[in-house]
């Protein structure tokens, strides 16, 4: 029999859909489109509620063009405003860290209150007639939810209840409000736009060759698969009932269970990987969850930024199954960097074109439609003309 035939199965031939063509994952004119018309308007997380616990501690976050910055204020509320001095523009806070009792500015030395209204600067009376109540730091639009801070640039995209609908349930009896970061959140650069990055998040097709430690541990999670119409999306991998061959993943399989026995049981036996388009991930396992999120830094280049968190647990079995949580993780991510940054290299071949999607790519080609919806011209094989 003709080998066509056998690969097309008796199947109604239809054309299977496309990835993105090649020019959107290196042109700037796309990088800063994309920022403006799909990052800017989404939700990006900030940090944990408990990485600012105190008043004064806050996180800043480098968001294309522009940093945000949240704040615990004296009060114990919760603010993000816009990391930029009302003088003369200076970016004020970096990172983390705590501001004891105020906001000064690096530059000159305004000093703004936790809440942000300007306090004072020096040489006050080199500004006659000043109305300092004018000259607060400018607020962002922020929501928290499961113990998250998050905050949106432009627009006014659907509550974080309305995109996470059902799925925010489920994450109920991990209790993300009342954890801790394992650490502080971390950034690190890799070498694709930040949609190859992405593109490889939402799709597990490649997790049985790309990731063998995750394949010899858990059933790829092609089964439990939730799609919602807002862009988040959930895949749960079951523990294999046969022991990796690998002594730390042995171990952490036969391990995690005992330790978490707060958890149903249908959660000790699972991780579960969520996303929320344009660019956030969520991982959840039985002994800590995780957040990251891919920000773009110019075509071709990309931050992943993001951080652990878990329940205070002080018992020794626990420290071992996290550390070993974390190892087989962060193999996972060396693998994941190391295949994005050689489809980065293959996309500036000119010989490719893109190839067809498996219906294991379906989540891809979700995020690939909203950037087609978005920025029309990314239907284009060509970067249009006036894009050059
Ligand atoms: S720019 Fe901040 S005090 Fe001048
Ligand atoms: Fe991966």
């Amino acid at each position: 029999m003709n080998s066509c035939a056998d690969w097309n199965d008796g199947a109604p031939r239809i054309p299977l859909p496309r990835a993105l063509p090649a020019w959107t994952y290196s042109h700037p004119e796309m990088t800063r489109l994309e920022y403006e018309r799909i990052l800017k308007p989404s939700w990006q997380i900030v940090c944990h509620v408990n990485s600012i616990a105190k008043p004064g501690d806050y996180v800043a976050v480098e968001l294309g063009s522009d940093s945000v910055v949240v704040v615990r204020t004296a009060q114990g509320a919760i603010r993000a405003f816009h990391n930029v001095c009302r003088h003369r523009g200076a970016r004020i806070l970096d990172g983390a860290g705590n501001c004891p009792g105020a906001i000064t500015c690096p530059y000159h030395g305004w000093s703004y209150k936790l809440s942000g209204e300007l306090i004072g600067m020096p040489a006050r009376e080199s500004f006659p007639g000043l109305d300092r109540s004018q000259f607060a730091l400018k607020p962002v639009t922020s929501q928290i939810m499961f113990g998250f801070v998050f905050v949106t640039l432009s627009g006014t995209p659907p509550s974080l209840e309305q995109i996470w609908g059902n799925c925010a349930a489920e994450f109920a009896p991990h209790r993300f409000e009342e954890m801790m970061p394992l650490g502080p959140l971390y950034t690190e650069e890799w070498d694709c736009d930040w949609k190859i990055a992405m593109d490889n998040y939402l799709e597990s097709y490649h997790v049985p060759i790309g990731h063998p430690g995750l394949f010899r541990m858990f059933t790829p999670d092609y089964e439990d698969q939730l799609n919602l119409p807002t862009g988040v999306a959930r895949g749960i991998s079951w523990f294999r009932e046969r022991l990796s061959s690998r002594w730390s993943e042995r171990m952490y399989q036969q391990w995690v269970g005992r330790v978490s026995q707060n958890l149903p049981e249908s959660h000790r036996r699972r991780w579960s990987f969520y996303s929320m388009l344009p660019n956030l991930g969520i991982d959840v396992f039985p002994d800590q969850m995780d957040f990251f999120q891919v920000l773009p830094r110019g075509p071709g280049k990309c931050v992943i930024r993001g951080g652990s968190f878990a329940l205070p647990d002080d018992r020794r079995e626990m420290k071992i199954v996290r550390y070993l949580a974390t190892r087989i993780n962060r193999q996972v991510q060396r693998e994941d960097a190391f295949l994005c940054r050689r489809v980065q290299e293959g996309l500036a071949s000119g010989s490719y074109e893109p190839g067809p999607l498996s219906r294991l790519e379906n989540c891809m080609l979700e995020f690939h439609n909203l950037l087609r919806e978005k920025i029309p011209e990314a239907r284009s094989p060509h970067a249009p003309a006036r894009f050059m």
